[in-house]
């Protein structure tokens, strides 16, 4: 079974990529595992959908675990038509709807940017694994079903690459938090051409985003 929402097994994910893997938390049923990655311990985890329950796993993780740097892998919708599915976008920037950042700014637009380290080392993972990037900025609704019919337009003509729901929130907390974030994303669909990938498909370009953050945390 498939749905927007649900398509692969967060333990087969863990067991996949990490060795000596350990389930640490499941509260809620949001999972967490510690393994090792080529030797050096890394962790993965569930965030939810949508900025509110990605920034209490974020902010958590950071405030009371330690956690320093913070790579977001998921899936986003394409909005131009130069950007196709199954393309990883590394979201440098990113606009968003949600009002968080203007709370954590005094009502000011915030510039909600990746960790350039991060960044620059997730281009040269990719450039080692030789997986085509695309770097640029993503939008983060906070409507998955949004009524609005301009919205696109104005994504277009602002240059933004795709739509997800989590990144500006974590560049926010990053920055408030003093670590570094970065979102990593492949497209699932197309907002203008409803090009879908197959679930096969979409195994093979999720595997690529996985590596590409999976080198760039122990670079
Ligand atoms: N909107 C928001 N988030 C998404 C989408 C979308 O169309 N596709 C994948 N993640």
């Amino acid at each position: 079974m498939s749905t927007p929402h649900i398509s692969a097994d967060p333990g087969a994910f863990a067991e996949t990529y990490l060795d000596d893997v350990e389930g640490v938390t499941a509260v809620r049923n949001m999972l967490g595992f510690t393994g090792s990655y080529r030797g050096t311990p890394l962790s993965v985890m569930g965030t939810g959908m949508g900025i509110p329950s990605a920034s209490i796993y974020a902010t958590e993780l950071v405030r009371e675990y330690g956690v320093k740097n913070l790579i977001r892998v998921g899936t986003c919708g394409a909005v131009r038509e130069d950007v196709h599915v199954r393309d990883v976008l590394i979201a440098t920037g990113a606009s968003t709807d949600s009002g968080v950042n203007r709370r954590r700014f005094g009502g000011r637009d915030f510039s909600a940017v990746a960790d350039f380290g991060l960044a620059r080392k997730a281009v040269e993972a990719a450039e080692r694994l030789e997986i085509p990037v695309r770097l640029g900025s993503v939008f983060s609704s906070d409507l998955f079903y949004g009524p609005e019919d301009d919205l696109l337009s104005s994504l277009q003509r602002m240059g933004i690459l795709a739509v997800e729901m989590e990144a500006a929130g974590l560049y926010g907390i990053a920055a408030e938090e003093g670590v570094a974030a970065l979102a990593i994303c492949t497209v699932s669909d197309h907002i203008v051409t409803h090009e879908e990938t197959t679930s096969d498909e979409r195994q093979t370009a999720f595997t690529q985003m996985m590596e590409i953050a999976l080198e760039s945390a122990i670079a």
